[in-house]
């Protein structure tokens, strides 16, 4: 069986060091808002070359935050894409804000800057792009068009930690970069986790307040805010994970290298690579291909995982029939979310259960 992920793998080659880290924070008897949160914190933001990283509970709270930070709420618009996780959706609606959807770039999977102005408003106060995949949205186009309309720019990097557009971490061009922790991700933690970056200071220290009650300094509470902290245990894994995070984008990189070679004479379409201006962190491996629920079946038949992010656009789940929109105008959303395919992807497979994985898929296609 070759499983679409597998995150014990992990925890069994590096045991000792986990161990020591959990149980550093329990020796120490302090669980929340604590030394290791204080070192992450650091860390990452030196990681990323910016001035503040704040942790928080989610990469879902991430968002939240940034946009709480930025006063939005109702009445509002936030532009996003509809090909993401509703993750970045619900973030959006827990402040009360719209969501106005634009289409993508067929072969980035990721928002299409041509068509952000179309979809600005009087209302409309953010730019929110969904770096997708681990591949780069096209942040400069996004930036020019946030300024020339007076906009903020919040980046979704939650599958893109590490990914580079012109030689500058993704997630640090926007006023606010959200990452999410979440098990699965580039750097996972072993529970919920997540974080937002920034280069203002302002705006770092509201979100410091927003994920702590709202409190400037103990029982003061300057603003209305939430608990969203990252805790110490789950900042001791990231401390300890944090390291190893290019080791680990290189080995997905090492593996995706193999699938694009061995599966580039086939009828299906590959998912973009890097190049010189973006630099992808491979977070999912996304075909595109005709007979999608056939070859799924055809590789779960054989012992072969995979998946589909996403099976359908945002609009059309249950929970959002309210916005009343079916897409009208995302042809390419539409078109490109019946053709995907994600293939097993993460740093522990090994380089024969990725040539097993396109020997498959080549007898699929025989
Ligand atoms: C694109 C995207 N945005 C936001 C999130 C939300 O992160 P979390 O699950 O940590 O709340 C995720 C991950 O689930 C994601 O993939």
């Amino acid at each position: 069986m070759i499983y679409f992920l597998s995150l014990k793998e992990r925890y069994f080659l590096y045991k000792k060091e986990i161990d020591n880290a959990i149980e550093g924070v329990l020796k120490r008897g302090w669980f929340i808002l604590g030394k290791e949160l204080e070192k992450f914190e650091r860390d990452l933001a030196k990681q990323l070359q910016v001035s503040y990283a704040v942790g928080v509970n989610s990469g879902t709270d991430a968002i939240f935050l940034a946009l709480k930070a930025l006063e939005v709420g109702t009445g509002d618009e936030v532009i996003t894409v509809a090909n993401t996780a509703t993750a970045t959706i619900s973030a959006i609606r827990m402040t009360g804000a719209d969501v106005v959807f634009a289409d993508i770039e067929e072969e980035s999977f990721n928002i299409n800057p041509e068509l952000i102005e179309k979809k600005i408003t009087k209302k409309t106060k953010v730019i929110l792009p969904v770096h997708l995949y681990g591949y780069p949205a096209n942040i400069d186009a996004i930036k020019k068009i946030a300024r020339k309309h007076t906009l903020k720019v919040v980046e979704d990097a939650a599958q893109a930690q590490g990914a580079k557009y012109k030689n500058r971490y993704v997630g640090t061009q926007g006023n606010i970069g959200c990452f999410s922790f979440y098990p699965t991700k580039n750097l996972g933690a072993f529970g919920d986790a997540g974080a937002v970056i920034t280069k203002n200071k302002r705006l770092a220290e509201i979100i410091r307040q927003l994920r702590n009650y709202g409190e400037i300094s103990k029982y003061v509470n300057s603003r209305e805010g939430v608990n969203s902290r990252l805790d110490e245990i789950q900042a001791a894994i990231l401390n300890w994970g944090l390291p190893k995070l290019r080791l680990w984008n290189k080995r997905r990189t090492a593996l995706a290298n193999i699938y694009l070679k061995e599966l580039k004479n086939l009828p299906i379409i590959l998912p973009p690579v890097s190049d010189k201006e973006r630099t992808g962190v491979w977070h999912l491996f996304v075909i595109r291909c005709n007979k999608r629920d056939r070859l799924k079946k055809y590789l779960r038949d054989r012992g072969i995982e995979t998946a589909v992010h996403y099976p359908k656009p945002i609009f059309e789940q249950a929970a959002y029939k309210f916005m009343n929109y079916c897409g009208e105008d995302l042809p390419v959303t539409s078109k490109v979310m019946s053709e995907i395919l994600s293939l097993p992807l993460y740093p522990e497979l090994s380089h024969q259960e990725i040539l097993e994985v396109c020997r498959v898929i080549k007898s699929f296609y025989k």
